[in-house]
């Protein structure tokens, strides 16, 4: 898989000033594909999430998206042609209420057939909710919202960075389980995780990192926990 991918990340690093945190790294997603990007702290896990955003220090290589490089373009350009971050930290405004912070998604985004009818069915929770403020929902309502808000724009490629944080494990469950709903409209989905167990047991393909290295990438089935857990950590 390479420029005929949703997404193929071609030989990229990624500079701080001096300090390179991504070294030549290649990772491919394709569309209604589930993607894991795995590794402990300062793996370089967000970095590559917002090199493919453009919101990156210096990027050397080429990002395709679609066939088109778009390594030097506007977020705004790339969001434009259909990609979408769930941030870490979800980035919610807690004073507007959970359709005003939706709202901004949709004003961003692309129309297409995930519109605000599609949303409160996938998310119940939030229908009910739509007009309390975003900062009095609990922390799994407000992931969804973060999530919502990255859907109404329609994104051909969600990049989901560590949703699972801070949330009770089986609010986690509740969040993973809408994932293979969103794959199911032929979204490309790059969810990074700390967590191995729950990476690999939703992905279709997953890559390691570790300090800003591939250092492992395939399909859960075909690879050993074992394996897995001694790349993670550099054994
Ligand atoms: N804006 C920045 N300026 C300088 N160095 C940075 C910047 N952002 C990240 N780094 C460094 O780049 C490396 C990779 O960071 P990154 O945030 O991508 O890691 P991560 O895998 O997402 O880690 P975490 O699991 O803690 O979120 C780290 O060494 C980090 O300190
Ligand atoms: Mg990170």
């Amino acid at each position: 898989m390479a420029q005929e991918a949703l997404l193929a990340v071609d030989g990229v690093s990624v500079f701080y000033d001096r300090f390179r945190a991504l070294a030549d790294i290649d990772v491919a997603v394709g569309g209604g594909e589930i993607v894991s990007i795995i590794g402990a702290n300062g793996a370089g896990k967000s970095t590559l999430l917002k090199a493919i955003l453009g919101q990156a220090g210096r990027v050397e290589g080429r990002i395709w998206l679609a066939g088109e490089d778009i390594v030097g373009r506007t977020t705004a350009a790339i969001v434009a042609l259909g990609v979408m971050l769930v941030p870490e930290g979800r980035r919610l405004f807690p004073s507007l209420t959970v359709e005003e912070n939706l709202w901004l998604g949709w004003d961003v985004g692309r129309r297409g057939e995930f519109g605000f009818a599609e949303l409160w069915q996938l998310f119940p929770q939030l229908a009910e909710r739509k007009r309390q403020k975003a900062g009095s929902l609990s922390g799994g309502q407000q992931q969804m919202v973060a999530l919502g808000r990255a859907l109404l724009a329609n994104p051909r490629l969600l990049l989901c960075d560590e949703i699972s944080l801070g949330l009770a494990p089986i609010v986690i469950d509740e969040l993973y389980a809408l994932i293979p709903r969103i794959k199911e409209r032929g979204v490309g989905i790059v969810v990074v995780e700390q967590d191995i167990s729950r990476s690999l047991a939703i992905a279709d393909r997953f890559y390691c990192l570790l300090e800003g290295r591939v250092v492992l990438a395939g399909r859960p089935g075909e690879v050993g926990r074992e394996t897995v857990v001694q790349r993670y950590f550099g054994l």
